[in-house]
């Protein structure tokens, strides 16, 4: 499927069969994902680095798909970082126009997929009406029950822990909350996912070795896949690789005894 086309067309949408490599009862149930490489891949090509991020985004519409049709709860993905605000004028303006622009021509086909979008990170930094299209997506799919999409947009993972830490304080200040009772749960109950199970698998593509500020409490115990493979050639292969190796691993969260992957649901 090209970026240009939509998946609302008229046609049945036919879920992609589950992979015989794979067992159904040990997928990880929160899949994290750094898509890096849209730039080198681009140039590469001899294209503009904007090419790269369209081309990204046509990756992460078949990876979406897949994860829902397989079964997988959750996908996250670190679509701007708080970091990214230093990258070149052009570059920043386009990846605002380009989220706009994908923003609304998917939102049926959205809806249609029963997938519930949400959005993490300071959005309030973010243009006027791109908030109003992410406001618009995230009221109009909240009910659904299909796969959770988080879409983490000026997102940084100290920026959130800071956020939690001032929230408590704020409470505990007033009275309202004892310093003493402050724990994991309740620190986790202030982030931006406190309803959303911790990922137990990360994925991140083009080789680099780095969480690079990406969902530092969440991703505590999860598995780090890292592919050479840059974002926009990431597909349905490169997920089943990534899926296979996750269920190779044994999960020992810090005991001595293998934990299955179907116990990786969150754990507090
Ligand atoms: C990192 O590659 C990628 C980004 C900073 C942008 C990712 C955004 C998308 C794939 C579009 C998502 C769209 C929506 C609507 C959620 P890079 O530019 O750092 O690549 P490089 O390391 O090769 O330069």
């Amino acid at each position: 499927m090209t970026e240009a086309s939509s998946l609302t067309s008229d046609k049945k949408y036919i879920a992609s069969s589950f992979p015989k490599e794979l067992d159904p009862l040990r997928l990880p149930k929160h899949i994290a994902v750094i898509m890096d490489g849209n730039g080198r891949w681009a140039k590469r090509k001899g294209l503009p680095r904007a090419m790269g991020h369209t081309a990204g985004v046509d990756a992460l519409k078949k990876t979406l798909r897949l994860c829902s049709d397989w079964g997988v709860s959750a996908l996250t993905v670190y679509a701007f970082s708080t970091e990214n605000w230093s990258r070149p004028g052009e570059e920043v303006s386009f990846l605002m126009t380009l989220f706009k622009r994908v923003l609304k021509r998917e939102l049926e086909s959205l809806k249609l997929q029963k997938v519930r979008i949400s959005f993490l990170g300071d959005l309030e930094k973010l243009p006027k009406e791109l908030q109003a299209l992410i406001s618009e997506a995230t009221d109009l799919t909240s009910k659904n029950e299909g796969i959770h999409f988080n879409v983490c947009t000026n997102y940084g993972g100290r920026r959130e822990l800071v956020k939690a830490a001032q929230k408590l304080a704020i409470r505990s200040s007033k009275g309202e909350l004892d310093p003493a009772l402050i724990n994991e749960n309740v620190f986790a109950a202030e982030l931006s996912t406190a309803n959303v199970v911790d990922p137990d698998l990360l994925i991140r593509t083009s080789g680099e070795r780095r969480i690079s500020n990406f969902l530092l409490w969440q991703l505590a115990y999860a598995e780090i896949y890292i592919t050479e493979t840059l974002w926009p050639d990431f597909d349905e292969n490169s997920l089943l690789c990534a899926l296979v190796d996750f269920q190779s691993r044994s999960r020992r969260f810090g005991g001595l005894n293998q934990i299955s992957t179907d116990h990786s649901s969150k754990r507090f």
